[in-house]
């Protein structure tokens, strides 16, 4: 249990680390760099996205339940993980936002072997079951073993990347404990090793979780994860990688998204090309500097502006509460009640169709009632443009709106929108269908630009 890594004195441990740290700074030499990787920018590769459900043989809207149901779970603990009760009050057990909807493939060692491993953008931890277990739940691929990996060193506790001690503790090498809520954790020892990535990105040195002991139903989906998040761990900070994107294809229609990084990551984008883009700052919250954070200012519903409060523009910047990250791995968008409120009610007096008394169709919060003699495709849908500090990006209707049609005519459709409970709004993955989403890590930005993403 976690207890027993966390229960050690915080004091004991804090003058471990002050010692550590002296002996480390009274040597002569400085202590060796972990991470000695070439710049990668300049190269970029990219890599094909699989649905964490991929493989299950269902509809569209058995796809999207299953993973609104999911997106609950992340959307509590995504909430909870930004706004820390006592902040840097002693030592506590962080949690990390952990699972997520897309599975990344790579190779780890050498010789290499594959790892689908689950893609977050909200955490920074790369890690990936590793042989010997004590611990470790099904996973698609064989198990990692570290033995048998000629390139795979082990990180020393004097590693720069081996600080925090909320997550590491040092105990015969680098030991690591991450938990992602739910009773979903890992724990291992920190590693490097050689990393391909997409066809031939061979990347040495790549330092990861080596989890020996990990639970969670939510993880199992994969046999580890990869965060991208903004901290030091995470894989497009240890590649000093300048940016990244995504772009996800249709829900519930079986084609590839794609992630890039680097030069790739823009796809050669000139604004001469007639596409438009929608560019707008990355926002920092110091109480979670790993997440993605957006400035939203406002939303409109056909010709009608909603306002959007202060506390969902920006963290609040005394306890980190509120704003609205950007995230691959939550499904609806959650927004502050207030906003999602006034936004039902702008849907409710636009669309032409009863609201739906079918309580709760999917979890969502506003379906209406598709009339048997009409097709989805005639649903006259009010449009949707939000804007973003610096720009506005209309959505296109799939991203907003979703349907469900019974055999025999009628059915429903439902606002792919929900209300936020613990204050932070989250933009999600149904919203950034078919949006190559840019990740300026350099300019501080993201962009979107509408692209066919199945065809990249
Ligand atoms: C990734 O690996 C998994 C497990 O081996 C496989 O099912 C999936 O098709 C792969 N995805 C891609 C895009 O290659
Ligand atoms: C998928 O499900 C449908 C309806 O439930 C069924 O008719 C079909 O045979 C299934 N296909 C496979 C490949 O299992
Ligand atoms: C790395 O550390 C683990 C855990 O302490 C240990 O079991 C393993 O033998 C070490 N591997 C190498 C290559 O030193
Ligand atoms: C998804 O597409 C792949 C190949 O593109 C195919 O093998 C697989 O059967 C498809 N799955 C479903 C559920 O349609
Ligand atoms: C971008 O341009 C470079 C050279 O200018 C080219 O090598 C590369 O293939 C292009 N990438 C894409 C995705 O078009």
């Amino acid at each position: 249990m976690a207890s027993s890594f966390l229960s050690l004195p915080s004091l004991l441990l804090f003058l471990f680390l002050t010692i550590t740290s002296l002996l480390v700074h009274s040597s002569s030499s400085k202590p060796p760099r972990p991470v000695h990787l070439p710049r990668t920018g300049r190269v970029g590769f990219r890599i094909g996205l699989t649905c964490v459900d991929h493989g299950r043989n269902l509809t569209k809207f058995q796809l999207i339940e299953r993973s609104v149901r999911r997106g609950k779970l992340r959307l509590e603990r995504l909430a909870e993980l930004a706004t820390p009760t006592s902040p840097s009050k002693g030592i506590r057990a962080p949690v990390f936002s952990g699972d997520g909807e897309f599975l990344m493939n790579f190779t780890v060692g050498s010789p290499a072997v594959p790892v689908s491993a689950i893609m977050d953008t909200g955490s920074d931890l790369i890690w990936t079951q590793c042989m010997p277990c004590t611990k470790c739940f099904d996973q698609p691929t064989p198990v990692f073993d570290p033995v048998k990996s000629s390139s795979l060193r082990n990180i020393s506790c004097t590693s720069e990347l081996c600080e925090d001690p909320t997550v590491f503790k040092c105990d015969h090498g680098c030991k690591y404990l991450y938990i992602y809520g739910d009773e979903s954790s890992t724990r291992g020892y920190m590693a490097k090793d050689t990393f391909i990535f997409g066809d031939s990105a061979s990347i040495h040195n790549v330092v990861f979780g080596c989890g020996v002991n990990n639970q969670g139903l939510g993880l199992a989906e994969g046999s580890g994860l990869v965060g991208l998040g903004r901290g030091p761990l995470s894989l497009v900070s240890q590649l000093d990688i300048d940016k990244f994107s995504y772009c996800l294809t249709s829900m519930g229609e079986n084609k590839t998204s794609q992630v890039l990084f680097g030069a790739l990551a823009d796809l050669n984008y000139s604004a001469t090309s007639g596409k438009t883009r929608s560019t707008t700052p990355l926002v920092q919250n110091p109480f979670q500097p790993s997440f993605y954070y957006v400035s939203l200012k406002g939303i409109t519903v056909g010709k009608t502006r909603v306002r959007v409060p202060k506390s969902t523009r920006k963290p609040n910047n005394k306890d980190g509460s509120g704003g609205m990250i950007l995230d691959s791995g939550t499904t609806l968008t959650y927004l502050d009640e207030d906003v999602f409120g006034a936004l039902k009610k702008e849907f409710t007096s636009q669309m032409k169709l009863g609201v739906s008394k079918r309580p709760g169709a999917i979890g969502l919060d506003l379906c209406f009632d598709l009339p048997t003699t009409t097709d989805v495709s005639e649903v006259a849908v009010p449009k949707l443009k939000l804007h973003f500090e610096g720009s506005d990006l209309e959505l296109p209707e799939e991203n907003y709106m979703i349907a469900d049609s019974w055999d025999g005519g009628g059915g429903v459709v439902c606002l792919a929108m929900a209300a936020s409970s613990g204050g932070l709004s989250i933009f999600g993955n149904i919203a950034q269908q078919n949006l190559l989403v840019l990740h300026d890590l350099e300019e501080e930005t993201v962009s979107f630009t509408p692209t066919q993403c199945d065809q990249l």
